[in-house]
């Protein structure tokens, strides 16, 4: 099993040790925990791919803890140079040209001339970045396909002995993925939503498209794949319990009945979880990975979703959700 570590200065620079080695190591960020690498190194880099077993046509997004740094490995343009001014630190990866020769892994940008970048908001991952040297590519730290790990004991339970160590700083903070939006074309287009909104972007951009994946060749190859299901059949907008099914809940219950009799407040507790019982759309998003995980269990035959208004943050948890039912 992986070692779950505490942050603090000495397991930090421990951390950022590893990085610097060619080691992968998993990393605390304010939206899901990362599985961290340098960047510059093919070998370090494959370990990524090989212990998420993460097909190797999806590349990854590098993490900087300087705005300057991330120039150096993406091409620079004035809406990308103005919108990290703004929103960086934070929840925001931009799609950028990449620029040639600045010693970026090929295996990060998986062929693509295009590169990912961010640079988080969390004093653990950025001191982890600054120490180790090094420019990080993080993917989430979950096996391919699963939903993102938003606890280190979620972390844990997800890579198994794949990872040697998981630095731990509790519960996320926001629990969703990261905004990506995408600078490289002529119009910037948000590829996955999260809690930067495309609401927020508009303030300072004239256009701001969003890309629903649907089309046969998504930009972001990450949209192809099988996505943040659990093993379990989702079923969304659910106004009632059926037999066997586990309740995931937004907001109060008293009046959800259960298929042939009963109420779905008087299921067993670890049976039914509530995102927000407030209706907090920001805590359901904190919450949504690690509660999905919770329920996805061989006791029940499918997870029943209820409703969750399209709104503000909402809009990221509702694709994270129509993702995880499509499979
Ligand atoms: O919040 C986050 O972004 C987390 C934390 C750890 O930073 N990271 C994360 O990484 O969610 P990952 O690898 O699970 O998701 C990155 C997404 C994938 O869908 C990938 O296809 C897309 O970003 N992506 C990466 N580079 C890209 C590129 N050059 N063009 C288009 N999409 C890209
Ligand atoms: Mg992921």
């Amino acid at each position: 099993m992986s070692r779950i570590v505490l942050a603090n200065d000495q397991s930090i620079a421990e951390a950022a040790e590893h990085i610097a080695q060619g080691d992968i190591v998993v990393l605390p960020t304010e939206t899901v925990y990362g599985l961290g690498a340098d960047a510059t190194s093919d070998e370090a880099v494959q370990k990524i791919f090989d212990a998420k077993e993460r097909p190797a046509v999806n590349p990854l997004i590098i993490h900087v803890a300087n705005r300057e740094d991330a120039f150096l490995y993406a091409q620079e343009n004035e809406i990308a140079r103005k919108l990290s001014e703004i929103f960086w630190p934070g929840p925001l990866t931009l799609i950028l040209k990449k620029r040639e020769g600045a010693g970026i892994s090929t295996l990060v940008t998986a062929g693509l001339n295009t590169i990912a970048v961010r640079m988080p908001e969390h004093k653990v991952m950025n001191q982890a970045i600054k120490q180790s040297g090094k420019p990080i590519a993080a993917p989430s730290a979950n096996k391919s396909g699963e939903p993102s790990a938003t606890t280190p004991q979620d972390v844990a339970q997800s890579l198994g002995d794949k990872v040697d160590m998981i630095l731990a700083d509790g519960k996320c903070d926001i629990g969703l993925e990261s905004t990506v939006l995408d600078l490289s074309g002529d119009v910037p287009t948000i590829l996955r939503p999260g809690a930067i909104k495309k609401e927020d972007l508009e303030a300072y951009l004239d256009v701001v498209e969003v890309d629903e994946g649907h089309q046969e060749k998504p930009k972001s190859p990450g949209q192809l794949l099988k996505h943040y299901a659990p093993s379990l059949p989702v079923r969304l907008n659910a106004v009632d319990v059926k037999k066997g099914e586990a309740l995931l809940a937004f907001g109060p219950i008293k009046f959800m009945g259960i298929e042939g009799g009963g109420a779905a407040k008087d299921l067993p507790e670890e049976q039914c979880l509530n995102l927000s019982e407030q209706g907090d759309l920001e805590e359901a998003a904190q919450n949504l990975f690690h509660m999905l995980r919770a329920l996805d269990k061989p006791d029940y035959n499918a997870i029943a979703v209820m409703n969750i208004p399209n709104e503000n943050i909402g809009v990221a948890i509702n694709e994270r959700l129509r993702r995880a039912a499509r499979h």
